[in-house]
């Protein structure tokens, strides 16, 4: 039995809420192929297109660490599993990579065993693959990966998912080639938020969730405001005031870090914005010698 299956990248915070809200996009993602075989174990047999950076030890990788936990769960750790897996997009860039990773190899394991795991009960173990691959397990890029369109996390302990509505949006993606890792961008965040920032803060994201019920788009863009978390992370993204600056001039509802950065991300009603956008922006950044990726959704 085999399955090939696509995990799409995910913005991960969506400005305002940090570890609890995200969105999926079309492109890019991570493809899959997986084949049960005879002999009991999970391998990964090929990795493509990661430059030679993610290990192939089952133990170690995002893709595998999530499918070996679900078998071990569901007592059948006699089964092969072969992995071959083909990155399609940037590792380390904000675009929740081990997030798609992960939800590949869990989502395949359970088409392959006919389904006997929910879409709810297969998150906890993509949360897994994440803690491996950054220290923490977030849920705000494996949920929106698992679902698609944009998922609230309404609660870690226990952990509660909900699917919200989605509107009719483009999404531009630029990815700077810079190295920003999520490990340190977590760091470098304060702890402890004061009171009138919080009361910003939360009046933001419940604005926003308002706002993709009601479909209403100004009320989206006037929400899309974060005063806790991109203050201290846009000191790592080169140009970030100048391009969010272009990007609200020219139609963006909004503009923002896609999950720990160093990937920007905003979100348009007209797609031809949208591309005129992220070829200005790309521009800015060659002019101070960054190169960059570009993905419009
Ligand atoms: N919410 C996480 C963070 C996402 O911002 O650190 C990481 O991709």
């Amino acid at each position: 039995k085999s399955i090939k299956v696509y995990a799409p990248a995910t913005v991960a915070n969506v400005v305002c809420g940090f570890d609890i809200l995200g969105f999926a996009v079309n492109e890019p993602g991570d493809e899959l192929i997986m084949d049960l075989c005879d002999k009991p174990g999970v391998v990964i047999s090929s990795i493509e297109g990661d430059g030679g950076k993610l290990p192939l030890d089952a133990d170690r990788n995002t893709v595998a660490a999530g499918v070996k936990s679900i078998l071990k769960q569901l007592g059948r750790e006699d089964i092969g599993v072969k992995l071959k897996l083909k990155k399609k997009m940037p590792l380390g860039s904000g675009l929740g990579s081990s997030a798609a990773s992960s939800v590949a190899g869990i989502f395949a394991i359970n088409e392959l065993l006919d389904r006997p795991l929910s879409k709810e009960e297969l998150l906890p173990f993509a949360m897994e693959g994440e803690a491996l691959a950054c220290g923490h397990g977030h849920a705000d890029n494996v949920a929106p990966a698992l679902f698609g369109g944009f998922t609230l996390i309404k609660s870690y302990e226990p952990l509660e998912v909900i699917a919200l509505p989605v509107p009719n949006l483009y999404c531009a993606l630029l990815y700077p080639h810079v190295d920003v890792p999520t490990r340190d961008a977590r760091q470098i965040i304060r702890s402890k938020v004061l009171l009138k920032d919080a009361v910003t803060q939360w009046g933001n994201i419940a604005g926003l969730i308002s706002a993709l019920y009601l479909g209403d788009y100004d009320l989206l863009g006037r929400c899309m405001k974060d005063v806790i978390v991109e203050p201290i992370r846009s000191m790592l993204i080169p140009e970030f005031y100048k391009m969010k600056e272009i990007a609200m001039h020219h139609g963006a509802l909004g503009f923002g870090i896609s999950g720990s950065g160093p990937t920007v991300f905003s979100l348009f009603r007209s797609p031809d914005d949208a591309q005129r956008v992220l070829l200005t922006l790309q521009q800015v950044l060659l002019d101070k010698g960054i190169a960059s990726n570009i993905y419009l959704s």
